[in-house]
Order: C-alpha cells, then structure tokens, then sequence
C-alpha cells in the first residue's frame, strides 16, 4: 500500500473557491427561478473578452503551427526570448530593471506560488499574512509546514508591518492585496525588504493585480525598492492583467543576485535551482500563449488591456459608491479589483454567504476562506459585467438601506 502524503489531511475539505461554487450550484438547483437570477461577484474570473492586438498574436502562433518552416515544439523552459524581452521592457516601462534572465514564463502565477515551495527545506518559519490568498497557506500545509500567521485588520489597514521581534525565514506579501484590495507604499515594502535583508529571509511577493494601481506614488514590484534583488522573488501574472484567466500565461522573476547558503556553507543561487526545477517539471509555456503575451507588452497591447482594466475599475467604483451610502466600512476598490467590506449587522462572513444568496442572489467570497481575521469581512469582484455589477448594488440598497 502506498504512503500517502497525509499532510493532505490537515487541509481544509474543499478548496474556497470550489467550496463557493458547490453551493451555490446547491442553491440553484433547490430555487430554480431565484437560481436564474443570480449575479456571481465571488471568483475575481474576468469576464471582459481578449483584445483585438493580443488576439491578432494569438492567431498569429497559430499560423505558425501550420507549416513546417514556422512550427514550434518544445520551447525553452523559461520562455521564448521574446516574451521575456517583453516582460523586461514591461518593467523597464514603469522604472525596474530586470534582466532577461531572471524572468521565467509559466502557466500563471499560481502554479508558481504553489510549485515555489519545491526550493525550500521543512524547518523554516513561514510568515504568510491573515487574510491572504488561500493558495500560499494551502501548499506550505501540503508540504508539511508550519506557517506564522500575521495579522492583517481594520487597525492596520490590512497591510501588517515587519515585527523587529519576529524571526522568519520565508515572508509571504500580496499587494495589491488579494482579498483586501490594501496597497503597500514604497516606504512600507521599504521596511520589509529591510527587515528581510537584516534576518536573512526570503519575501515571495505575488504582484498578480499590479496592473489596477493608478497611484503613481505605489510602487508595481518589489524591485522598485532598493536591495530588494538580494531578497525576493516576484510572481506576476497576466490573468488579470490582460484577461488570461482561461488562456494562462503568468511569470516569475527570481533575481541572479538571490543567493543563501546551505547547512554545510556552500552558496545556492535560487535563479539556479528554479532554473533546474523548471526545467525538471515544466516544459515550458505554449508558444501560442507567449505569442499573445509578448503583445500583451506592446505600446497597443497594454493600452488595449487598460481599457478593460478601466472598465474594471468602474465597476469597482459603482460598488464602492453604493457601500460609502449604505454606510458599510470597506477596504480597497481603488488601486484594486476587490472590495472588502465589514458583513452587515455584525454577521459573520459564512453567515453574511448565504443571507446575500437567499435574499438578493449576489454571489461574494466569504472573508473567513481567506483567514482568521477575514471572519467579518466579505470580498466582491470588480470582475463582473458593468449592469450586473450595477443591479447588484441596487439590490444591496433595497436590502440594507
Ligand atoms: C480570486 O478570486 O481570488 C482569484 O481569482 C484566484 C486566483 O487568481 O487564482
């Protein structure tokens, strides 16, 4: 009999998303008509189609497939040159320099926060923040790990600081946060990547929605912050970026510069070892996909996916605008697609679930997946068609107004 990996035990029984999904499908096939009423502002899932530029590239990998002279097999593990180049000049564009290199395509940003823990021993302490996306807390338990918790509140505006009296190996940091929609500013990642340096730690710094920051004052990467190469690994992706939810393409940068010793004093590059990972386990992501993500990149291509990102951003308003009249505290909306805001007459988030399926069938993310301190708070997507979004509110204005 095969020894399972039991670690898989102290999980919980179905992941959010998934668990959201099942009752909700539960409540439609119970209420068939309320069931068609529905409006699902839970899964931050765009819904806004691909732009004309990122689709012409598309079609474009496509052609190539067609003859022997242009068609493509395997391609490097790390990505096609130019999708890379492109990433860098991405970067370039909003003032980090990156190398080349140090960019690896993938599939999307949460296969690599998930595969990243493959560099890591067991015995490291892990500072993962509550709230926070569940996919960092999820895979450390999958491998066995014990995580730190900190706390992410109303006090500190869902953006906890490094504690000089806190050890940690490995930091965790989402910004623009994902479920609060809370944006670290230069000085507060400043004092991570400070405290990272001076305890020897590592930051995985997962920049999926950096794309929604309009404030040119909040830094887009880590690598804005000086020192920043020594110790961290970033995660992008362009899910959310340009719409590759369903069409997958995301990138890790792990600086050359990213270096630590093992037990018996030899150094490790991680540019090294997720190199050899990658080459290990990923045979790298389609060209086609990469074909549209290099126009991703372009002048066109990111104008063409800041429309939709606008558009977005309405939405996020139009939500935002309903709540301050309703009166109900939140947190983001603004240099974010979500808005986190406090469950209505002192629900909880589980509770506050279901009240909104049964009385005006919105469909939200219940804070409490994402954490402890997430119990009170409930999570909408900006993600959603602008009507939608739109009688959304008009209902949550008939039923707390
Ligand atoms: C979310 O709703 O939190 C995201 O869509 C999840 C993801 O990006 O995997």
């Amino acid at each position: 009999m095969p020894k399972l990996n039991e670690n898989y035990l102290n999980l919980k029984e179905s992941y959010l998303f998934s668990e959201i999904a099942h009752r909700t499908a539960a409540y439609a096939e119970k209420n068939p008509e309320k069931g068609a009423q529905i409006i699902r502002l839970g899964i931050g899932d765009v819904t806004r189609p691909l732009g004309k530029i990122v689709l012409n590239a598309l079609h474009e990998g496509v052609d190539a497939m067609a003859s022997s002279e242009t068609f493509k097999g395997y391609g490097p593990e790390q990505g096609y040159e130019a999708t890379r180049n492109a990433i860098t000049a991405y970067y370039k564009k909003n003032g980090v320099e990156v190398e080349p290199d140090a960019v690896f395509v993938s599939d999307g940003a949460k296969s690599d926060t998930g595969n990243i823990t493959d560099m890591f021993g067991h015995d490291n302490v892990i500072l993962i923040p509550d709230p926070v996306y569940p996919v960092y807390v999820d895979t450390n338990i999958m491998c066995g790990n014990q995580v730190t918790y900190i706390a992410g509140n109303a006090g500190n505006n869902f953006l906890p600081m490094p504690d000089a009296d806190q050890p940690a190996d490995i930091i965790y940091l989402c910004s623009p946060n994902n479920p609060t929609g809370a944006c670290y500013n230069k000085k507060q990642l400043k004092e991570w990547v400070d405290y990272a340096l001076a305890n020897d730690a590592i930051i995985l710094f997962d920049s999926a929605y950096e794309a929604f920051i309009s404030d040119p004052e909040l830094p887009r990467s880590i690598f804005a912050v000086e020192g920043a190469k020594k110790c961290a690994i970033e995660f992008c992706s362009l899910s959310k970026t340009a719409g590759f939810t369903g069409t997958r393409c995301g990138y890790t940068i792990v600086p050359k510069e990213l270096k630590f010793l093992s037990s018996a004093g030899t150094e490790m590059s991680l540019n090294a070892m997720w190199n050899r990972r990658q080459c290990t386990k990923f045979n790298g992501a389609s060209y086609i996909v990469q074909k549209g993500a290099e126009a991703v990149f372009s002048e066109e291509g990111i104008k063409e996916c800041q429309e939709n990102i606008q558009y977005y951003k309405n939405n996020a308003k139009v939500i935002a605008d309903t709540l301050t009249k309703l009166n109900i505290r939140f947190f983001g909306g603004i240099n974010s697609p979500y808005i986190w805001f406090q469950c209505p007459n002192g629900m909880d988030s589980w509770t506050c679930f279901d009240y909104l399926l049964e009385n005006i069938q919105v469909v939200g993310t219940p804070g409490a997946g994402f954490g402890e301190n997430g119990v009170n708070f409930f999570r909408l997507t900006s993600f959603g068609n602008y009507e939608k979004t739109v009688e959304a509110m008009e209902r949550f204005t008939k039923l707390f107004g």
